[in-house]
């Protein structure tokens, strides 16, 4: 799950689905941003160069502009990544309260290392800087959910949780 999709490997049915989000703003460069958030879940749950060449033409935007876009923001990635994203918040007050216990719980009860995906697909797990709420640290984030005060102990709760969405 972890190279990046090369050219081919999206369904035709995810190309007609990223053409029907992307038509609807060619010549909005200001979309942009927009249609590759619609667009990512559907494709890996990341842009690969298929993807951004599709969005490109649909956009009558350089793929290039669209390169630019999806490497600056850490929401974006090029590599194939899991169903769901958990990621932990590592900046100093989660480290403090505890992060790395969790983040240890997390690799023992899935079998993967920070930035791999778990074999049948379902759950990439990451690092990221400071998610504001710093009040309730440790804290993560699963897909657009955050979740704070996390202990090593909740984490098999929380896998279940997505395990079933
Ligand atoms: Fe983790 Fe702020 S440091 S949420």
């Amino acid at each position: 799950m972890d190279e990046i999709k090369k050219q081919g490997d999206l369904s035709p049915e995810t190309i007609e689905k990223i053409k029907e989000i992307a038509l609807p703003w060619k010549g909005r460069e200001d979309m942009l941003i927009e249609v590759l958030r619609a667009v990512q879940p559907f494709a890996g749950n990341c842009i690969t160069e298929e993807a951004a060449s599709i969005i490109a033409d649909c956009m009558d935007i350089p793929r290039a502009k669209i390169y630019g876009v999806s490497t600056f923001y850490a929401f974006f990635s090029q590599k194939a990544r899991g169903i769901h994203i958990i990621r932990m918040c590592r900046s100093a007050p989660c480290h403090v309260k505890g992060a790395k216990a969790v983040i240890t719980a997390f690799e023992e009860a899935l079998g993967i290392k920070v930035g791999e995906t778990t074999e049948d697909g379902l759950f990439t797990l990451e690092y990221c800087e400071c998610l504001g709420m710093c009040d309730g640290s440790p804290n993560i984030m699963v897909d657009d959910d955050v979740i704070t005060n996390v202990s090593p102990h909740q984490v098999p709760n929380i896998l279940a949780k997505y395990r079933i969405r």
